[in-house]
Protein backbone atom coordinates (compact mmCIF):
# COMPACT_ATOMS: atom_id res chain seq x y z
CA UNK A 1 0.00 0.00 0.00
CA UNK A 2 2.82 2.39 1.17
CA UNK A 3 6.13 2.32 1.47
CA UNK A 4 9.93 3.91 0.59
CA UNK A 5 12.44 3.50 -1.92
CA UNK A 6 15.42 3.23 -0.68
CA UNK A 7 18.68 2.35 -2.13
CA UNK A 8 22.40 1.58 -1.66
CA UNK A 9 22.82 5.64 -1.80
CA UNK A 10 20.62 5.70 1.52
CA UNK A 11 22.14 3.13 2.99
CA UNK A 12 26.25 4.31 2.12
CA UNK A 13 25.16 7.53 4.14
CA UNK A 14 23.46 5.93 7.08
CA UNK A 15 26.41 4.22 7.37
CA UNK A 16 28.65 7.21 7.61
CA UNK A 17 26.36 8.65 9.99
CA UNK A 18 26.40 5.74 12.18
CA UNK A 19 30.47 5.37 11.67
CA UNK A 20 30.97 9.19 12.24
CA UNK A 21 28.20 11.23 13.08
CA UNK A 22 28.52 11.78 16.88
CA UNK A 23 30.80 14.09 18.96
CA UNK A 24 31.49 17.09 17.19
CA UNK A 25 29.36 15.62 14.28
CA UNK A 26 26.19 14.91 16.09
CA UNK A 27 24.06 17.24 14.22
CA UNK A 28 25.89 17.13 10.56
CA UNK A 29 22.97 15.28 9.05
CA UNK A 30 20.23 17.41 10.56
CA UNK A 31 22.39 20.62 9.75
CA UNK A 32 23.18 19.74 6.37
CA UNK A 33 19.38 18.38 5.64
CA UNK A 34 17.84 21.45 7.19
CA UNK A 35 20.37 23.91 4.80
CA UNK A 36 19.30 21.82 1.76
CA UNK A 37 15.75 21.66 2.16
CA UNK A 38 15.46 25.32 3.09
CA UNK A 39 17.08 26.36 -0.29
CA UNK A 40 15.55 24.14 -2.66
CA UNK A 41 12.12 25.68 -0.77
CA UNK A 42 13.53 29.52 -1.60
CA UNK A 43 12.84 29.63 2.49
CA UNK A 44 15.45 31.16 4.79
CA UNK A 45 15.36 29.05 7.60
CA UNK A 46 14.57 24.96 7.85
CA UNK A 47 14.06 23.19 11.55
CA UNK A 48 14.39 19.39 11.35
CA UNK A 49 11.63 17.80 14.02
CA UNK A 50 10.62 14.03 15.23
CA UNK A 51 7.17 14.30 12.79
CA UNK A 52 5.50 16.88 10.77
CA UNK A 53 2.95 17.16 13.76
CA UNK A 54 5.56 18.29 16.49
CA UNK A 55 6.55 20.60 13.85
CA UNK A 56 2.99 21.93 13.69
CA UNK A 57 2.42 22.42 17.46
CA UNK A 58 5.79 23.91 17.41
CA UNK A 59 4.67 26.61 15.01
CA UNK A 60 1.14 27.00 16.20
CA UNK A 61 2.91 27.81 20.32
CA UNK A 62 5.31 29.98 18.10
CA UNK A 63 2.28 31.92 17.17
CA UNK A 64 1.01 32.82 20.64
CA UNK A 65 -2.32 30.32 19.93
CA UNK A 66 -4.15 29.35 22.85
CA UNK A 67 -7.06 28.93 24.16
CA UNK A 68 -10.29 31.08 23.23
CA UNK A 69 -8.12 31.15 19.67
CA UNK A 70 -9.92 29.68 16.87
CA UNK A 71 -7.49 27.76 13.82
CA UNK A 72 -9.13 27.08 10.57
CA UNK A 73 -8.59 23.52 8.76
CA UNK A 74 -9.96 22.16 6.30
CA UNK A 75 -12.54 18.80 6.46
CA UNK A 76 -10.23 16.50 5.11
CA UNK A 77 -6.79 15.56 5.94
CA UNK A 78 -5.16 13.30 8.53
CA UNK A 79 -5.83 14.36 12.37
CA UNK A 80 -2.15 15.71 12.59
CA UNK A 81 -3.55 18.45 10.86
CA UNK A 82 -5.88 19.48 13.41
CA UNK A 83 -4.45 17.71 16.95
CA UNK A 84 -1.69 20.17 17.43
CA UNK A 85 -4.63 23.40 17.72
CA UNK A 86 -6.55 20.71 20.66
CA UNK A 87 -2.91 20.15 22.00
CA UNK A 88 -2.58 23.88 22.63
CA UNK A 89 -6.54 24.27 23.62
CA UNK A 90 -8.04 26.48 20.61
CA UNK A 91 -10.91 25.11 18.12
CA UNK A 92 -10.22 23.69 15.19
CA UNK A 93 -12.75 25.33 12.88
CA UNK A 94 -13.16 23.00 10.03
CA UNK A 95 -13.99 23.89 6.03
CA UNK A 96 -15.07 22.60 2.99
CA UNK A 97 -13.12 21.45 0.45
CA UNK A 98 -12.99 22.57 -3.01
CA UNK A 99 -14.74 19.97 -5.24
CA UNK A 100 -12.14 20.16 -7.77
CA UNK A 101 -8.64 19.85 -6.07
CA UNK A 102 -10.02 18.14 -2.53
CA UNK A 103 -8.09 21.25 -0.56
CA UNK A 104 -9.64 23.86 1.54
CA UNK A 105 -11.98 26.17 -0.05
CA UNK A 106 -11.23 29.89 0.12
CA UNK A 107 -14.79 30.91 -0.05
CA UNK A 108 -15.78 27.99 3.05
CA UNK A 109 -12.57 30.08 4.66
CA UNK A 110 -14.12 33.31 4.38
CA UNK A 111 -17.93 32.41 5.94
CA UNK A 112 -15.43 30.69 8.82
CA UNK A 113 -13.45 33.85 9.71
CA UNK A 114 -14.21 35.28 13.37
CA UNK A 115 -12.56 37.88 15.45
CA UNK A 116 -10.94 34.91 17.61
CA UNK A 117 -9.24 33.07 14.44
CA UNK A 118 -6.06 32.97 14.93
CA UNK A 119 -4.64 31.26 11.62
CA UNK A 120 -5.40 29.13 8.82
CA UNK A 121 -3.74 25.68 7.87
CA UNK A 122 -3.82 24.88 4.34
CA UNK A 123 -3.56 21.55 3.24
CA UNK A 124 -1.79 20.16 0.40
CA UNK A 125 -4.20 17.31 0.02
CA UNK A 126 -2.20 13.90 -1.65
CA UNK A 127 0.14 16.57 -2.82
CA UNK A 128 -2.60 18.92 -4.74
CA UNK A 129 -2.38 22.71 -4.16
CA UNK A 130 -5.13 24.63 -2.90
CA UNK A 131 -6.11 28.30 -4.20
CA UNK A 132 -2.91 29.69 -2.59
CA UNK A 133 -3.62 33.14 -4.26
CA UNK A 134 -7.09 33.74 -3.01
CA UNK A 135 -6.01 32.46 0.70
CA UNK A 136 -2.86 34.26 0.98
CA UNK A 137 -5.20 37.53 0.08
CA UNK A 138 -7.99 36.36 2.79
CA UNK A 139 -4.90 35.94 5.57
CA UNK A 140 -3.28 39.25 4.90
CA UNK A 141 -6.73 41.31 4.92
CA UNK A 142 -7.83 39.59 8.03
CA UNK A 143 -4.73 39.81 9.55
CA UNK A 144 -4.52 36.02 9.93
CA UNK A 145 -1.55 33.66 9.72
CA UNK A 146 -1.04 31.17 7.23
CA UNK A 147 0.39 27.94 7.59
CA UNK A 148 1.25 25.40 4.79
CA UNK A 149 0.69 22.00 6.07
CA UNK A 150 2.61 20.46 2.60
CA UNK A 151 3.19 17.23 4.75
CA UNK A 152 2.04 15.41 1.43
CA UNK A 153 3.25 17.73 -1.03
CA UNK A 154 7.13 18.02 -1.63
CA UNK A 155 7.98 18.53 -5.07
CA UNK A 156 4.24 19.70 -5.79
CA UNK A 157 4.41 23.45 -7.40
CA UNK A 158 1.97 25.99 -7.75
CA UNK A 159 2.50 28.61 -10.51
CA UNK A 160 6.40 28.16 -10.73
CA UNK A 161 6.20 28.45 -7.08
CA UNK A 162 7.19 25.38 -4.28
CA UNK A 163 5.01 24.19 -2.49
CA UNK A 164 5.71 24.78 1.29
CA UNK A 165 6.88 28.31 -0.01
CA UNK A 166 3.60 29.88 1.08
CA UNK A 167 2.74 31.38 4.56
CA UNK A 168 4.52 32.58 7.65
CA UNK A 169 5.53 28.91 7.99
CA UNK A 170 4.96 25.49 5.85
CA UNK A 171 5.57 21.72 7.43
CA UNK A 172 6.45 18.76 5.51
CA UNK A 173 6.30 14.66 6.90
CA UNK A 174 8.82 12.08 6.07
CA UNK A 175 6.87 9.69 7.87
CA UNK A 176 7.97 6.00 6.49
CA UNK A 177 4.54 6.03 4.01
CA UNK A 178 5.61 9.70 2.51
CA UNK A 179 7.21 10.26 -0.83
CA UNK A 180 10.72 10.75 1.19
CA UNK A 181 10.73 9.23 4.25
CA UNK A 182 13.22 8.87 7.18
CA UNK A 183 11.19 6.51 9.50
CA UNK A 184 9.52 9.39 11.43
CA UNK A 185 10.29 13.09 10.83
CA UNK A 186 9.15 16.39 9.95
CA UNK A 187 10.41 19.89 8.67
CA UNK A 188 9.23 23.28 9.62
CA UNK A 189 9.95 25.57 7.11
CA UNK A 190 10.00 29.60 8.27
CA UNK A 191 11.28 32.94 6.91
CA UNK A 192 10.91 35.44 10.22
CA UNK A 193 13.82 35.55 11.96
CA UNK A 194 12.12 36.11 15.95
CA UNK A 195 9.75 33.01 14.62
CA UNK A 196 12.97 31.27 13.82
CA UNK A 197 14.33 32.46 16.94
CA UNK A 198 11.34 31.37 18.95
CA UNK A 199 10.93 27.91 17.21
CA UNK A 200 14.32 26.76 18.18
CA UNK A 201 14.04 27.73 21.52
CA UNK A 202 10.88 25.94 21.81
CA UNK A 203 12.01 22.77 20.07
CA UNK A 204 15.42 22.03 22.75
CA UNK A 205 13.89 22.68 26.66
CA UNK A 206 14.05 26.25 26.29
CA UNK A 207 17.88 26.55 25.25
CA UNK A 208 18.93 28.86 22.40
CA UNK A 209 20.91 26.38 19.67
CA UNK A 210 24.36 26.78 20.66
CA UNK A 211 23.95 27.27 23.95
CA UNK A 212 26.99 25.78 26.10
CA UNK A 213 25.09 26.82 29.61
CA UNK A 214 22.42 24.48 31.18
CA UNK A 215 20.46 27.42 32.22
CA UNK A 216 16.86 26.96 30.41
CA UNK A 217 15.08 30.16 29.73
CA UNK A 218 11.91 28.15 30.45
CA UNK A 219 9.69 24.95 29.99
CA UNK A 220 8.97 23.96 26.86
CA UNK A 221 9.23 21.14 24.08
CA UNK A 222 12.32 18.16 23.49
CA UNK A 223 11.14 18.22 19.58
CA UNK A 224 14.96 17.82 18.54
CA UNK A 225 15.94 16.10 15.67
CA UNK A 226 18.79 12.64 15.44
CA UNK A 227 21.12 12.50 12.68
CA UNK A 228 20.71 8.94 11.56
CA UNK A 229 17.11 9.81 11.14
CA UNK A 230 18.59 12.88 8.91
CA UNK A 231 20.95 11.32 7.46
CA UNK A 232 18.32 9.06 5.60
CA UNK A 233 16.51 11.92 4.60
CA UNK A 234 19.76 14.07 3.60
CA UNK A 235 20.31 10.72 0.69
CA UNK A 236 16.83 10.60 0.33
CA UNK A 237 16.32 14.31 -0.82
CA UNK A 238 19.50 14.00 -3.57
CA UNK A 239 16.52 11.84 -5.37
CA UNK A 240 13.92 13.75 -5.32
CA UNK A 241 13.16 13.70 -8.70
CA UNK A 242 13.49 10.32 -8.97
CA UNK A 243 10.69 9.81 -6.14
CA UNK A 244 8.13 11.75 -7.50
CA UNK A 245 8.51 10.83 -10.81
CA UNK A 246 7.65 7.26 -9.64
CA UNK A 247 4.60 9.08 -7.60
CA UNK A 248 3.54 10.22 -10.88
CA UNK A 249 4.44 7.18 -12.97
CA UNK A 250 1.75 5.55 -10.60
CA UNK A 251 -0.94 7.94 -10.65
CA UNK A 252 -0.68 7.94 -14.60
CA UNK A 253 -0.77 4.09 -15.03
CA UNK A 254 -4.48 3.99 -12.78
CA UNK A 255 -5.80 7.21 -14.98
CA UNK A 256 -4.57 5.27 -18.17
CA UNK A 257 -5.82 1.78 -17.27
CA UNK A 258 -9.03 2.73 -16.41
CA UNK A 259 -9.63 5.82 -18.57
CA UNK A 260 -12.35 3.60 -20.36
CA UNK A 261 -15.01 3.42 -17.23
CA UNK A 262 -16.98 6.10 -16.72
CA UNK A 263 -17.67 8.16 -13.82
CA UNK A 264 -13.97 7.83 -12.22
CA UNK A 265 -12.37 10.65 -10.83
CA UNK A 266 -8.34 10.82 -9.64
CA UNK A 267 -6.31 13.17 -8.75
CA UNK A 268 -6.82 16.47 -10.22
CA UNK A 269 -3.87 18.61 -11.60
CA UNK A 270 -5.25 22.21 -12.66
CA UNK A 271 -4.09 24.86 -14.74
CA UNK A 272 -0.54 25.82 -13.24
CA UNK A 273 0.28 23.45 -10.80
CA UNK A 274 2.30 20.56 -10.18
CA UNK A 275 1.20 17.93 -8.73
CA UNK A 276 3.74 15.24 -7.07
CA UNK A 277 0.89 12.60 -6.33
CA UNK A 278 1.88 10.98 -2.81
CA UNK A 279 -0.82 8.96 -2.91
CA UNK A 280 -3.36 8.19 -5.59
CA UNK A 281 -6.98 8.38 -4.67
CA UNK A 282 -9.98 7.19 -6.53
CA UNK A 283 -13.60 8.88 -6.42
CA UNK A 284 -16.65 6.74 -7.74
CA UNK A 285 -19.52 8.38 -9.08
CA UNK A 286 -22.78 8.59 -7.24
CA UNK A 287 -24.06 6.17 -10.20
CA UNK A 288 -21.89 3.67 -9.25
CA UNK A 289 -23.55 2.94 -6.33
CA UNK A 290 -20.26 2.17 -4.30
CA UNK A 291 -19.45 3.51 -1.27
CA UNK A 292 -15.88 3.64 0.28
CA UNK A 293 -16.35 0.97 3.47
CA UNK A 294 -17.88 -1.38 0.51
CA UNK A 295 -15.50 -0.64 -2.23
CA UNK A 296 -12.41 -1.04 -0.02
CA UNK A 297 -14.37 -4.76 1.69
CA UNK A 298 -15.04 -5.77 -2.11
CA UNK A 299 -10.90 -4.61 -3.11
CA UNK A 300 -9.92 -6.70 0.23
CA UNK A 301 -11.90 -9.68 -0.57
CA UNK A 302 -9.43 -9.82 -3.89
CA UNK A 303 -6.57 -9.45 -1.68
CA UNK A 304 -6.14 -5.66 -3.13
CA UNK A 305 -5.21 -3.59 -0.23
CA UNK A 306 -6.64 0.55 0.24
CA UNK A 307 -7.25 2.87 2.50
CA UNK A 308 -10.11 5.45 2.97
CA UNK A 309 -10.49 8.94 1.63
CA UNK A 310 -9.45 10.96 4.43
CA UNK A 311 -13.20 10.97 7.16
CA UNK A 312 -14.43 14.65 7.47
CA UNK A 313 -13.07 15.59 10.76
CA UNK A 314 -15.86 16.66 12.37
CA UNK A 315 -17.16 13.27 11.84
CA UNK A 316 -14.43 11.31 13.89
CA UNK A 317 -14.98 9.84 17.21
CA UNK A 318 -12.47 12.24 18.31
CA UNK A 319 -14.55 15.36 17.55
CA UNK A 320 -17.31 13.91 19.41
CA UNK A 321 -20.94 15.88 18.10
CA UNK A 322 -18.97 17.75 15.76
CA UNK A 323 -20.88 16.24 12.76
CA UNK A 324 -23.94 17.93 13.72
CA UNK A 325 -23.40 21.70 13.19
CA UNK A 326 -20.29 21.05 10.14
CA UNK A 327 -22.01 18.25 8.03
CA UNK A 328 -24.32 20.80 5.92
CA UNK A 329 -21.71 23.38 5.75
CA UNK A 330 -19.38 21.39 4.38
CA UNK A 331 -21.11 19.25 1.99
CA UNK A 332 -18.29 18.45 -0.29
CA UNK A 333 -16.34 17.04 2.10
CA UNK A 334 -18.80 14.80 3.43
CA UNK A 335 -19.81 13.94 -0.25
CA UNK A 336 -16.85 13.46 -1.67
CA UNK A 337 -14.83 11.42 1.12
CA UNK A 338 -18.02 8.76 1.07
CA UNK A 339 -16.87 7.88 -2.37
CA UNK A 340 -13.81 8.31 -2.40
CA UNK A 341 -9.98 5.66 -1.87
CA UNK A 342 -6.86 5.85 -1.93
CA UNK A 343 -5.07 3.07 -4.04
CA UNK A 344 -1.91 1.26 -3.45
CA UNK A 345 1.17 4.11 -4.36
CA UNK A 346 3.93 2.03 -2.43
CA UNK A 347 7.08 3.12 -4.03
CA UNK A 348 8.42 -0.51 -5.16
CA UNK A 349 4.93 -0.93 -6.65
CA UNK A 350 5.37 -3.06 -10.21
CA UNK A 351 3.71 -2.23 -13.54
CA UNK A 352 1.74 -5.63 -13.12
CA UNK A 353 0.80 -5.38 -9.77
CA UNK A 354 -0.96 -1.90 -11.09
CA UNK A 355 -2.82 -4.20 -13.45
CA UNK A 356 -4.14 -6.16 -10.58
CA UNK A 357 -5.12 -3.31 -8.46
CA UNK A 358 -7.27 -1.73 -11.85
CA UNK A 359 -8.39 -5.58 -12.83
CA UNK A 360 -10.09 -5.62 -8.91
CA UNK A 361 -10.96 -2.34 -9.39
CA UNK A 362 -13.10 -3.02 -12.68
CA UNK A 363 -14.26 -6.63 -11.00
CA UNK A 364 -15.80 -4.67 -8.15
CA UNK A 365 -17.52 -2.43 -10.15
CA UNK A 366 -19.45 -5.15 -11.46
CA UNK A 367 -19.64 -7.98 -9.02
C1 LIG B 1 -1.58 16.42 5.81
C2 LIG B 1 -0.73 15.85 6.91
N1 LIG B 1 -0.36 16.64 7.93
C3 LIG B 1 0.41 16.19 8.92
C4 LIG B 1 0.85 14.90 8.95
C5 LIG B 1 1.64 14.44 10.13
O1 LIG B 1 2.85 13.90 9.80
P1 LIG B 1 3.68 13.02 10.85
O2 LIG B 1 3.11 11.65 10.79
O3 LIG B 1 5.08 13.11 10.33
O4 LIG B 1 3.54 13.65 12.19
C6 LIG B 1 0.51 14.03 7.90
C7 LIG B 1 0.96 12.64 7.79
O5 LIG B 1 0.97 11.76 8.45
C8 LIG B 1 -0.32 14.51 6.87
O6 LIG B 1 -0.70 13.70 5.87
Amino acid sequence: MAGPWITELEIRTVEDAMRNGWYERAYWYCEAFQVEFAKYHNRRYALMTPNCTTAIHLLLTALGVEEGDEVIVPECTWIASAAPINYLRATPVFCDIDPENWCLDPQSVAQAITPRTKAIIAVDLFGNMPLMNELVTLAEQHGIHLIEDSAEALGSSYHGVRAGRFGVGSVFSFHRTKTLVTGEGGMLLLDDDKLFDRCSVLRDHGRRPGTTTYLNEEVTYKYMPFNVQAAIGYAQFQRLDELVGKKRWIWQCYKERLADIGGLTFNAEPNGVLNSVWITALVFDPSHGLGKAEAMKRLSDLGIPSRPFFYPLSSLPAYPGAGVTYRSRNPHAYDISSRGINLPGALNLTESQIDEVCDGIRKILRP
